[in-house]
């Protein structure tokens, strides 16, 4: 874990706050690649990830960018009390939404805050010479974050703007940004559920090879009450032990209990912290994470939040 220091609060939009982080002792932060999030622990043992959006090269700072909302779980108003010179706790960044190591062109589609990992793409895209175009979608102008930076940018002929309360002409079309994009290119979409499904399924529509296919959630889709749950059983592969995992709890609040050491962090099955193979049993997931291939196996299962539709799950824990 590091210890950083608000250096600098700025708004950046409706609701829109962007935070300057640097080292307390003054050192080089960990390396990032582009698309790279943070963990940062907040007060009531509140853990929420923060996508890096600084240019990927800077070791001296870290910038994140938190929409405020009203219906969250509480981590983004944490954030917004925050004022400069209040110190953080964060991890080493770990990336789960990489570019393509493949040199191909990159189709960068962004929906209000999901901008703050794909600036960071832009960014590293531009540095090494790679081609690319961002577009960038808000309902409107105020609702939009980097703006500035953004059309100031080296690469700012690259960068498109959709607001919904724009001109028509101007709104997002992604069947025509996805005809025009070259042979081979790799698509990267982040922001909320309904825009990431919107690309997708334009995309796979389009014939688009799902392996091109990239995209990050910010927050889990509602899930529908499920009146239904069951319990069921997971048994722990290294042990033993089996557990039995009641409607209404997830898999790692009962191994955690247990003192079983399950690794969790959005605890809403976007993140990937929690992934652990599956040796026996059908899982029934319930992750953004995993892709429909990845499901369809059934060899792994996100334990925040997915259940099993077999009577018992082996866990290679
Ligand atoms: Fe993030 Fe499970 S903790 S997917």
């Amino acid at each position: 874990m590091i210890e950083v220091q608000v250096v600098a609060v700025r708004e950046e939009g409706e609701h829109l706050r962007s935070f300057e982080l640097r080292r307390t002792d003054g050192g080089a932060l960990p390396t990032f690649e582009a698309g790279a999030h943070i963990d940062v622990q907040l007060p009531g043992k509140l853990t929420r990830q923060y996508s890096l959006c600084n240019a990927p090269h800077e070791t001296h700072r870290y910038l994140i960018c938190v929409l405020r909302e009203s219906a969250s779980r509480g981590g983004s108003e944490a954030m917004h009390a925050l004022a400069e010179g209040g110190v953080l706790t964060i991890s080493a960044p770990r990336n789960l939404f990489a570019l393509h190591p493949a040199p191909a062109y990159s189709l960068l589609f962004a929906g209000g805050i999901g901008i703050t990992p794909l600036i960071a793409m832009a960014e590293h895209l531009a540095r090494n010479g790679r081609s690319f175009e961002l577009h960038y979608s808000a309902r409107g102008p105020g609702r939009a974050a980097f703006l500035e930076r953004l059309r100031a940018a080296p690469w700012g002929d690259r960068v498109h703007l959709h607001f919904d309360d724009g001109p028509a002409h101007l709104r997002l079309d992604v069947a025509q940004a996805l005809a025009a994009a070259p042979d081979g290119a790799h698509l990267y979409v982040c922001g909320p559920a309904g825009f990431i499904d919107h690309v997708f399924q334009a995309a796979e529509a389009s014939g688009w090879d799902p392996a091109r296919l990239h995209r990050e959630y910010f927050s889990a889709a509602p899930s529908p009450v499920d009146a239904g749950e069951q319990s069921f059983e997971v048994q722990v592969a290294s042990s033993g032990e089996v557990h039995t995992i009641p409607p209404g709890r997830s898999i790692a609040q009962v191994l955690d209990e247990a003192g079983v050491f399950v690794p969790v962090s959005c605890e809403q099955g976007i993140c990937g912290t929690c992934v652990t193979a599956v040796l026996e049993g059908t899982p029934d997931h319930r992750d953004q994470f995993l892709s429909a291939d990845e499901h369809a196996r059934n060899d792994q299962i996100t334990l925040c939040c997915s259940r099993a539709r077999s009577a018992r799950l082996v866990l290679d824990l």
